[in-house]
């Protein structure tokens, strides 16, 4: 698995638990929604899954992924980057606010719908302008071995003993923070020339 299927995958992780706080998706949520049968025991449940997702997927974006895309030194990724941790700081402030809430409290919902829109803004972002471009600018072996780099911040921060000892929190920059390839960098000056610009994709993951 490469960094945007894992960075995607914990997305979609998210937008699930995002659903089951609203009872479920389609009608069988909407029903169970407008009668008020979602338990606060499960609202919960998905309230926290929530912020612990969150504040994992958010680490390992500004500790090992963003450095390695600005690395690469192309303009667009830069710009994107520099958006992306501004939306940062706002879902960091959401979810520090509702790690101190009860589902059932009033004004929870209102603050969940609030971080779901703007969780899925900065998703729908990465995985439709950021991830495109990264795949044109990085190699598939660099991407899989950043995977790796988060995992091990992942399990690390989850406190397991798996986590492969040393491969993360090093002092030594990786490589990809010291400097890009030589073939990125000649890529991304071809698109700055406005050659081979990237095409959209399509977007990644599971259906939502
Ligand atoms: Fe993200």
């Amino acid at each position: 698995m490469d960094a945007i299927e894992m960075l995607t995958n914990d997305h979609n992780k998210v937008r699930e638990l995002f659903k089951k706080f609203n009872g479920g998706g389609g009608i069988t949520g909407l029903v169970r929604r407008t009668v008020g049968s979602v338990s606060s025991r499960e609202q919960q449940q998905a309230l926290q899954g929530v912020c612990t997702e969150l504040e994992v997927h958010t680490r390992i974006e500004e500790e090992v992924f963003y450095p390695a895309v600005t690395a690469l030194g192309d303009q667009e990724l830069g710009k994107q980057v520099k958006e992306a941790l501004r939306e940062h700081a706002t879902v960091k402030q959401e979810v520090s606010r509702l790690q101190e809430a009860r589902a059932g409290e009033p004004g929870v919902d209102e603050r969940m719908a609030d971080l779901e829109r703007d969780v899925e803004h900065h998703a729908s972002e990465e995985e439709n302008e950021m991830f495109p471009r990264l795949e044109e600018l990085m190699s598939e072996e660099e991407r899989r071995q950043l995977a790796t780099q988060m995992r091990a911040l992942k399990q690390r921060r989850s406190g397991s003993k798996q986590a492969p000892s040393g491969s993360v929190g090093r002092k030594k920059p990786a490589p990809w923070r010291a400097k890009a390839s030589g073939a990125a960098r000649a890529r991304a000056n071809r698109q700055k020339a406005g050659h081979g610009r990237p095409k959209k994709r399509a977007q990644r993951g599971a259906k939502r």
